[in-house]
C-alpha cells in the first residue's frame, strides 16, 4: 500500500514568522511583535509593549505580505498540494474585541487564498499559531481568563464565514500542549499568553489556561460544522514521543505518565473528554479548575475530524528518586538518548519516532493523521553562483518520509498529509533567529534583519519537486 492519490504534500508556515508588516492595513499588535531576538543559548524576551533600541525580528519576518505572490509560485513550482499557514488573529480583530472586523485584513486572506486555489493548492490554516492579540494579553493576562473564550470563538467564526469557500483544512491551536513545560520559560509569555507570578502555582494556572483553550476549541468547531459541514476541523499537538531511558519498570512507568500529562490535550480534542489520570491529579493537588458542567457538554460536541501534528524530535526521561509521584517536569526530568544524534540546537533527530509517533496516534484514537510540521533547523551555506547543497536537510526528511510510509504501508495509518516546517526560511519562534534554516528556498536575510530578501532554490527544492511528482516513491 503507497500514499493515497490525493495525499496533500505541501509546506508550512506561520502568519508571524513570515508576514511582517506588523503594524499595516489596521493589524494590531500581537504578542509576537513584541518578542525582541535571542539564540541557540538564549530566549527570546517580551518587552511591555514595542520598545525603542530593540530588535523585533517578527515586524518584517519575510515580507511575505507583500510577496506572497512570488512565494506562492515557488511552492507551486515544487508541485504543493497544499500550503499550511495561519490567520493573524490581529489583522481580523486588532485588540481582540472590536465588534466588527477589519477588511483589510480579511481581504489580504481572501487574496492568499485565492492565489493558492490558481494553483491548486487547499490552504490548511491554523487559527491561532502562538499568537493572540497583544491588549488581551495586558487586559485579561492571556488565556487566564474565560473572557478568551468568546472573543476567540468570535474571531473564528467570522473566519469560517469568510472562508468557507476557500478553506477545506483548518486547525484551532498550534501545539496546545506545549505549555506542559511551564517550568521551563523563565520570564517570558507562555503559548498562552500568560507571564507566570513569581508566587503562583504555574500547573495549576497551565490546566486552568489550557481548559480554556479547549473549550474555546471545541466551542470553534461545533459553530464551524454549522457554518460548513463540508469543512474538516483539527487539532494541532506538538509530539515528542518519551521514552524511558532504560527498560526499568520505574523508568517504564515515567515516560507513561510523562506520555499522559503531555499528551491529555489530545484526549480531550478527540474524545471530548478529560481522561481519569489527569482528573486523579487535580484531585491530588487539590487544584481547583473553573469547568463547568456546560463546558463538558460542549468538549463532547467539538470533538476533532483529524489530529494536525508537528514533529521534530523524541524525549527520552528517566526516574528520579525525589519523584514519588512519577509527575511530570519537562524542564528538569528528561535526559540525552545515546542512540540518537541531535541537530545544531539541540533537538535529538529520530526518524523512526515519527513511525511510533503515527502508530501511537492510530492506536488511541482511530482518526486520520495529519503531519502538518516535521523539519531541520540548520545552517546554510550560499556558494558564489548562489546554489544551496543541503544534503543534511534532503536526509533527515528522506529518513522521515521512508518511516512515515513505512507506518502507511505496514502498520495501517491513515494519514492525509505531509507539510514540512518553514518550507520558506522565516524567522524561528524559540529564538528569533533567520539563521536556523528550514526552508527549501533560501532567504537573503540574516540575524540582524540586514538582506536583499532575495528568493533563491536550495537543492532540496528539487529534490521535494521530485519526491512530490512521484507520490513520495522516489526519494
Ligand atoms: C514548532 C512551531 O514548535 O516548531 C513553529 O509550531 C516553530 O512555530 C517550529 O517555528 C520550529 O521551531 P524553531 O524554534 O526552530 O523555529
Amino acid at each position: 500500500m503507497s500514499l493515497r492519490e490525493d495525499f496533500l504534500w505541501g509546506g508550512a508556515v506561520a502568519a508571524h514568522q513570515l508576514e511582517g508588516a506588523y503594524d499595516v492595513d489596521g493589524k494590531g499588535l500581537s504578542i509576537m511583535d513584541v518578542a525582541t531576538a535571542g539564540d541557540a543559548q538564549h530566549h527570546r524576551l517580551f518587552t511591555d509593549g514595542v520598545l525603542k533600541g530593540e530588535i523585533y525580528p517578527n515586524h518584517t519576518g519575510i515580507d511575505f505580505y507583500h510577496r506572497y505572490k512570488e512565494d506562492i509560485r515557488l511552492f507551486a513550482e515544487m508541485g504543493f498540494k497544499c500550503f499550511r499557514t495561519s490567520i493573524a488573529w490581529t489583522r481580523i480583530y486588532p485588540t481582540g474585541e472590536e465588534n466588527e472586523p477589519n477588511e483589510s485584513g480579511l481581504q489580504f486572506y481572501d487574496n492568499l487564498f485565492d492565489t493558492c486555489l490558481e494553483y491548486g493548492i487547499e490552504p490548511v490554516i491554523t487559527l491561532s499559531h502562538f499568537e493572540m492579540p497583544f491588549a488581551l494579553v495586558k487586559k485579561y493576562g492571556g488565556w487566564r481568563d474565560r473572557k478568551l473564550i468568546d472573543l476567540f470563538v468570535k474571531f473564528a467564526v467570522t473566519c469560517f464565514k469568510r472562508y468557507r469557500y476557500k478553506v477545506k483544512y483548518w486547525m484551532t491551536f498550534n501545539e496546545i500542549n506545549n505549555q506542559a513545560n511551564y517550568n521551563n520559560i523563565g520570564s517570558v509569555y507562555s503559548n498562552s499568553g500568560i507571564l507566570y507570578n513569581s508566587d503562583e502555582c504555574r500547573e495549576q494556572t497551565m490546566y486552568q489556561a489550557s481548559h480554556y483553550e479547549l473549550v474555546a476549541s471545541a466551542l470553534a468547531i461545533d459553530q464551524g460544522r454549522k457554518i460548513d459541514p463540508d469543512a474538516r476541523f483539527g487539532c494541532m499537538i506538538a509530539m515528542c514521543p518519551i521514552y524511558p531511558a532504560t527498560c526499568s519498570p520505574e523508568d517504564v512507568l515515567m515516560a507513561h505518565k510523562a506520555m499522559q500529562k503531555r499528551y491529555y490535550y489530545a484526549d480531550v480534542h478527540a474524545w471530548g473528554e478529560y481522561p481519569a489520570n489527569i482528573l486523579a491529579l487535580w484531585k491530588r493537588k487539590q487544584y481547583e479548575i473553573d469547568v463547568t458542567k456546560e463546558d463538558l457538554d460542549v468538549l463532547k460536541r467539538g470533538v476533532v475530524d483529524y489530529i494536525g501534528f508537528s514533529y521534530y524530535m523524541s524525549f527520552a526521561i528517566a526516574k528520579k528518586e525525589r519523584n514519588i509521584n512519577y509527575d511530570y517536569d519537562e524542564a528538569h526530568d528528561l535526559v540525552s538518548n545515546p542512540f540518537v544524534a541531535m541537530s545544531d540546537w539541540g533537538w535529538q533527530v529520530d526518524s523512526i519516532g515519527l513511525r511510533y509517533s503515527l502508530n501511537w496516534f492510530t492506536d488511541r484514537y482511530r482518526l486520520p493523521l495529519f503531519i502538518v510540521e516535521n523539519g531541520l533547523g540548520a545552517y546554510d551555506q550560499v556558494e558564489e553562483d548562489g546554489s544551496i547543497h543541503d544534503s543534511y536537510r534532503i536526509n533527515y526528511l528522506r529518513d522521515h518520509i521512508q518511516q512515515m510510509k513505512l507506518a502507511v504501508s505496514e502498520d495501517g495509518v491513515d494519514l492525509m498529509g505531509y507539510t514540512p516546517w518553514g518550507c520558506i526560511d522565516l524567522v524561528s519562534f524559540s529564538t528569533g533567529e533567520m539563521d536556523k534554516r528550514y526552508g527549501f528556498i533560501y532567504v537573503d536575510k540574516k540575524n540582524d534583519g540586514t538582506g536583499t530578501l532575495q528568493r533563491l532554490k536550495k537543492d532540496s527544492f528539487y529534490w521535494y519537486k521530485k519526491v512530490i511528482e512521484s507520490n513520495g516513491e522516489i526519494l
